[in-house]
């Protein structure tokens, strides 16, 4: 079983310490939830995880299947099985969604063995379409290109899309509910349940507790002022919903003010 361990992770964006001392372990099989209001680092957390430059790393480690990811480059930690679906995708104009894919399948691929050919294309086509029939995504999508033009809804799904063809073993999903409507918030939960498993471990960042009636979290978090101050279960969704975050702001006051 794979483990994705967080130990004392201080970050730093242009001098400002955004995270503070996180913890977190991810293992495997299990959903873990992250709630907390805005700007306490939640994306922070997501984007460093995934190596992003801007984001400098003072303290801490972040281990993955026993190795120090901080040291590998974001490509490294792609194929170690890592995978963020971003709060804001970014659009790749001239790359068509069915070419981004297939070359992240095909490096992926190489990665574990040099000497390889790529997915042949028939093969590629018939693992894209029974993928977007189970995201319910038109088969038009395939050949438009990436993010360019997308809705929200339509980004989102493209971000559950990639996560299916990548498999990976721990999915960070950073506000995949934030601009779905009902139906698509449903279909995109569906996705991510489809997908997990014994081998997938799930992070996701989400405001609502209504993400969490479709993707039941065996662990929820709150995260304030850069760290995890809270963990529990799913009634610690409910119970935030109900009560705001002020309970947990007036609990950890001196940690706000440190
Ligand atoms: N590139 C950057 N330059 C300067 N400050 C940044 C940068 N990126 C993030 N920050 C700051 O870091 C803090 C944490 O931001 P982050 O995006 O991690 O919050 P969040 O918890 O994801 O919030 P939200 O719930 O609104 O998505 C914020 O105060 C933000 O302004
Ligand atoms: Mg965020």
């Amino acid at each position: 079983m794979s483990y994705l361990e967080i130990k004392n992770l201080h970050v730093s964006i242009e001098n400002k310490e955004i995270l503070k001392g996180l913890d977190l372990t991810v293992e495997q099989g299990k959903v873990h939830a992250i709630m907390g209001p805005n700007g306490t680092g939640k994306s922070t957390l997501a984007y460093t995880l995934m190596g992003h430059p801007s984001y400098t790393v003072t303290q801490g480690e972040v281990l993955f299947k026993g190795q120090n990811i901080l040291e590998l480059e974001p490509d490294k930690r792609s194929r170690l099985g890592i995978f963020l679906a971003f709060q804001y995708p970014v659009a790749i104009p001239g790359v068509t969604v069915a070419n981004f894919l297939r070359s992240a399948v095909n490096s992926r691929r190489r990665a574990e063995n040099p000497e390889d050919k790529g997915m042949p294309i028939p093969e590629f086509r018939k693992m894209l379409k029974e993928k977007m029939g189970l995201l319910k995504m038109d088969q038009a999508f395939a050949g438009r290109y990436l993010n360019d033009g997308f809705s929200g809804g339509e980004k989102k799904r493209a971000e559950i899309l990639q996560m299916a063809t990548l498999k990976p073993e721990i999915a960070i999903l950073d506000e995949t509910d934030s601009g779905l409507d009902i139906d698509a918030l449903r279909i995109v939960s569906e996705g991510v349940n489809a997908l997990s498993g014994p081998d997938l471990g799930v992070l996701v960042i989400t405001h609502y507790q209504r993400l969490l009636n479709y993707i039941k979290p065996d662990v929820v978090h709150v995260m304030m002022n850069g760290r995890i101050v809270e963990s529990g279960g799913p009634d610690l969704a409910l119970h935030l919903e109900e009560q705001g975050y002020d309970w947990v702001r007036e609990k950890y006051e001196e940690t706000a003010e440190a």
